[in-house]
């Protein structure tokens, strides 16, 4: 029997293309970036799986264009790229990577929030600059981590695994979150509305997927409820935060810090103003990017689609119900 027909989106870690390549005749796209939509509207027009990334839309009609479509594996948590209602009409499953990638993750946010409290890429840039003359009293003073209060948005798997952090740090830890995860509460966080966690947090950490719900729930509004010295950091995703409200925050001195692992567009416009300003930090969206764990995501990218293909249920499906 012939095996089924694959389309990879990107080059992924070498040990999880060699398994999806075992169980299926494979185009993988070569490019550094996405295909592009034409590319993937051809690319899946026969392809009995897709194995996909977060920058690539698969939206309905790039669903209706694959009609022999039985599963699309995503290597990441978050699949708001995915028209899930979508797939689920179809009974398409959808795989993704929940729990391999949360402590690399939360390692990554609390490095965020480090740096930014203590002003690391601004005080490299100083140093590389020749800037560095004398040992300064004030020079590039910022704030205490240890002691001080955080503000988690978003109490799953990722914030949990920061608060943890953060107890090592002696942190006051606030979480705002519809439900109340019993580790939250072994981890002496305490549940507040959003509000209060705005006012009273020196640092405030995204971890909620995008949603209808979550999308601009960082809007002006909710900035100017934060305290001045206040420091945001986003690993989450770009759009739940109001890029506009948050340049103007930032330049105001409404808030005193954004550190940004993702943004809204990704990639950022080289001309965007948020790259302007030495109190906001943006990396490319890095955060499960440790050699390990970007592996283990694409082997379990790599499994799920392989369940898919043999008409077996995925180990980690973001829409069970096509089991219903
Ligand atoms: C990364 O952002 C992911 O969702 O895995």
């Amino acid at each position: 029997m012939s095996k089924p027909t694959v389309f990879v989106t990107r080059i992924i870690p070498e040990k999880a293309l060699q398994m999806v390549r075992e169980h299926g005749a494979a185009t993988v796209w070569e490019g550094e970036l996405p295909p592009s939509r034409d590319d993937l509207l051809r690319a899946v027009a026969g392809a009995d799986g897709l194995l996909c990334l977060l920058t690539d839309p698969v939206d309905a009609d790039v669903i209706d264009a694959a009609p022999r479509l039985r599963v699309i594996s995503q290597m990441a948590v978050g699949y708001d790229n995915i028209d899930l209602p979508a797939a689920t009409r179809r009974r398409i499953p959808v795989g993704h990577t929940p729990g391999v990638l949360t402590d690399t993750t939360a390692d990554f946010a609390f490095a965020l929030l480090m740096a930014a409290a203590r002003r690391i890429s601004e005080a490299e840039r100083f140093a590389r600059a020749g800037r560095w003359k004398t040992w300064g009293p004030t020079l590039l003073m910022g704030q205490d981590v240890y002691g001080a209060t955080l503000g988690i948005v978003g109490m799953g798997r990722i914030g949990q695994a920061v608060a943890r952090r953060a107890r090592g740090f002696e942190m006051r830890v606030l979480y705002a979150d519809p439900s109340e995860p019993e580790a939250a509460r072994e981890l002496g966080a305490v549940r507040v509305d959003l509000d209060d966690l705005l006012a009273q947090a020196d640092f405030v950490s995204l971890h909620v997927p995008l949603t209808a719900a979550t999308e601009r729930l960082i809007d002006a509004r909710a900035l100017a409820r934060m305290k001045p010295t206040a420091i945001l950091v986003n690993t989450a995703r770009g759009p739940v935060v109001d890029r506009a409200a948050l340049y103007d925050a930032l330049v105001s001195g409404q808030i005193a810090y954004a550190a940004l692992d993702v943004t809204d567009p990704e990639p950022i416009a080289p001309d965007d103003p948020l790259l302007s300003l030495d109190n906001c930090l943006i990396v490319p969206h890095i955060a499960s990017s440790s050699v390990a764990t970007r592996t283990r995501m694409a082997v379990m990218a790599a499994e799920n689609l392989i369940a898919g293909l043999k008409g077996d249920r995925l180990p980690h499906c973001a829409n069970p119900q096509v089991y219903g």
